[in-house]
């Protein structure tokens, strides 16, 4: 786990992280009734931050929460509290829950969301392979909502770690879905293939960015249904998310994935990931 930067932000305050408390009758903390997202930040900027309050609206407005926030205000709690915490890089967490009454599953009526944010140190991509396993999706039907409610993640991927692996790679009705917690591509006679936008995988802004990057290169990518039969042909496999950008897997089960080694088309499409990003940042110090 990364270090936790010391201000956070509750409601309208910001502060010490160490003493900031919400209510026991939270619906977050009742019922997981709650959104977030996680947001990366480089040299100070938070990365494609429009992009995290889309996902953000849509999550909220999927499960029924009036927006707390504008983006104008977003933007202001999120800068605010980049600068709070030293600029640099950093992760921020951002979540927003139905609020507080007394529990009752139904919806209530008139609720003020509770909102919070903080931040984490974030280290330099990760650019090791991994081991993962793969598993059986058990979570629920909307795995496009980004949801707080996410013991099925955190049951998946500690299935992971008890097998000393890092990541499951999940089928739901032996189709790939997605990692525990990251987006998944494959590689098979050097196409690239990641499943398709369905509400049984979360819509990964690392997974766009990487998809619109490579679409019209040499290296398109190919989202399609991924069926657990043809795993035995996969010569590549790497997984994404905000937290960690592309990872590459190169033992899944205890078996090799190709020669076991970080495979030549993954180097290319990392080189080209980063690549993007220093110039998105540059484009945006520039301003
Ligand atoms: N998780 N799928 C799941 C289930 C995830 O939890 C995540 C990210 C992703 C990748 O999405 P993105 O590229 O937008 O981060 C896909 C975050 C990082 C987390 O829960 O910590």
């Amino acid at each position: 786990m990364s270090a936790l930067l010391k201000t956070c932000y509750l409601n309208g305050a910001f502060q010490d992280i160490e003493n900031t408390t919400i209510s026991v009758l939270d619906r977050g903390f009742i019922f997981g009734d709650a959104v977030y997202e996680v947001i990366p930040v480089f040299q100070g900027v938070a990365f494609h931050l429009d992009l995290h309050l889309k996902r953000l609206a849509a999550s909220m407005e999927a499960i029924r929460i009036s927006p707390p926030c504008n983006d104008e205000k977003w933007q202001q709690i999120v800068e605010e509290l980049i600068g709070l915490n030293g600029k640099g890089d950093q992760s921020i967490y951002l979540q927003v829950t139905r609020g507080v009454a007394p529990r009752d599953h139904a919806i209530p009526q008139n609720m003020t969301p509770t909102v919070f944010l903080f931040s984490a140190e974030i280290g330099a991509a990760d650019v090791q392979p991994i081991a993962a396993i793969t598993a059986e999706d058990i979570r629920w039907q909307r795995c496009d909502i980004k949801a707080t409610s996410l013991l099925a993640n955190v049951l998946l991927r500690s299935r992971a770690i008890d097998d000393l692996a890092v990541e499951s790679i999940l089928f739901r009705d032996d189709v790939l879905t997605e990692g525990a917690a990251s987006n998944v591509f494959i590689v098979i006679d050097n196409v690239i293939y990641t499943s398709r936008e369905t509400s049984h995988i979360l819509a990964g802004i690392t997974r766009r960015l990487l998809i619109d990057l490579l679409t019209g290169t040499s290296f398109e990518v190919v989202e399609r249904d991924i069926p657990l039969s043809l795993l035995s042909e996969v010569s590549e496999m790497w997984i994404t998310s905000s937290s960690k950008d592309l990872v590459p897997v190169t033992m899944l089960d205890g078996q090799k994935i190709g020669n076991g080694e970080v495979g030549k088309v993954f180097q290319h499409v990392a080189n080209a990931f980063q690549s993007y990003k220093t110039q998105w940042l540059e484009a945006q110090t520039q301003e």
